[in-house]
């Protein structure tokens, strides 16, 4: 049997995409990417592929820069996010060990971080992380001057107040998760005592004479 070996037996033209893709007559033009807001997150572990995803599902940006310093985990963990594309709103997703990749961000997540030891505390901990930190936040700063940047990683209010001085910014764009989540396990633990959504639960702190006030709607 004789072997086809050309395009052109195959019936195909040599325009092989042109040939393959043809536009639907009845089709809605494809879906725009508007939206110009660029996020870089740092550190590609459990937090920050939670917030990578949550950014996504919410289609909060354009463009999203993951970094680590693994460059096969990076991989696996921005491939997994690119082949949900189709699943999501539309948005350019990038990864990189290099921050050049985080260049026009206009809010930089950082959640890398060293692992706390069995034993040790949150105190020794800052000193593995203020090292990764100098390798982190002068190179963000760099190509992002005007971005926010957010601090999770643990000690978070410790580290928050180093990357502000790593920065040069001015305090208002350097800013830390500091006590979010646990006032969201507060309002959970309430909620479920309550026996009510977690969502309708409002906490609100009033240091009057006495002690603090908890008001709860
Ligand atoms: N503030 C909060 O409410 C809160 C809540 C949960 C966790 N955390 C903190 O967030 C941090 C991350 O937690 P996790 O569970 O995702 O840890 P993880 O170990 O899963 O992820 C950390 C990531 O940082 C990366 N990393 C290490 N050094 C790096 C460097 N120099 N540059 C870039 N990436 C680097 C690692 O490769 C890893 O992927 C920890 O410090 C944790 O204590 C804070």
């Amino acid at each position: 049997m004789k072997k086809t070996s050309s395009l052109s037996e195959l019936g195909l033209a040599t325009n092989v995409s042109g040939a393959i893709f043809r536009p639907l007559p009845s089709a809605v033009p494809p879906s725009p990417n508007s939206n110009s807001t660029k996020i870089s997150v740092i550190g590609a572990g459990n937090v920050g592929m939670a917030i990578a995803q949550t950014i996504l599902t919410q289609d909060l940006v354009g463009e999203l820069a993951l970094v680590d310093a693994m460059p096969d985990k990076l991989r696996g963990e921005m491939l997994d996010l690119q082949h949900a594309a189709a699943f999501l709103p539309r948005t350019r997703i990038t990864a990189s060990t290099d921050y050049s990749i985080t260049a026009g961000s206009d809010l930089c997540v950082v959640t890398a971080g060293a692992r706390q030891i069995a034993g040790e505390s949150r105190l020794d901990l800052v000193q593995r992380n203020l090292a990764l930190f100098r390798e982190i936040v002068p190179p963000l700063a760099e190509h992002s001057p005007q971005c926010i940047i957010l601090v999770v990683s643990n000690p978070v209010d410790v580290l928050t107040y180093i990357a502000w001085k790593l920065s040069g910014f001015p305090s208002n764009r350097v800013i830390g998760s500091g006590t979010n989540l646990d006032s969201s396990r507060f309002r959970f633990l309430l909620a479920e005592h309550l026996e009510v959504n977690a969502q309708d639960v409002q906490v609100k702190l009033f240091q009057s004479s006495s002690p603090i006030l908890f008001l709860i709607f």
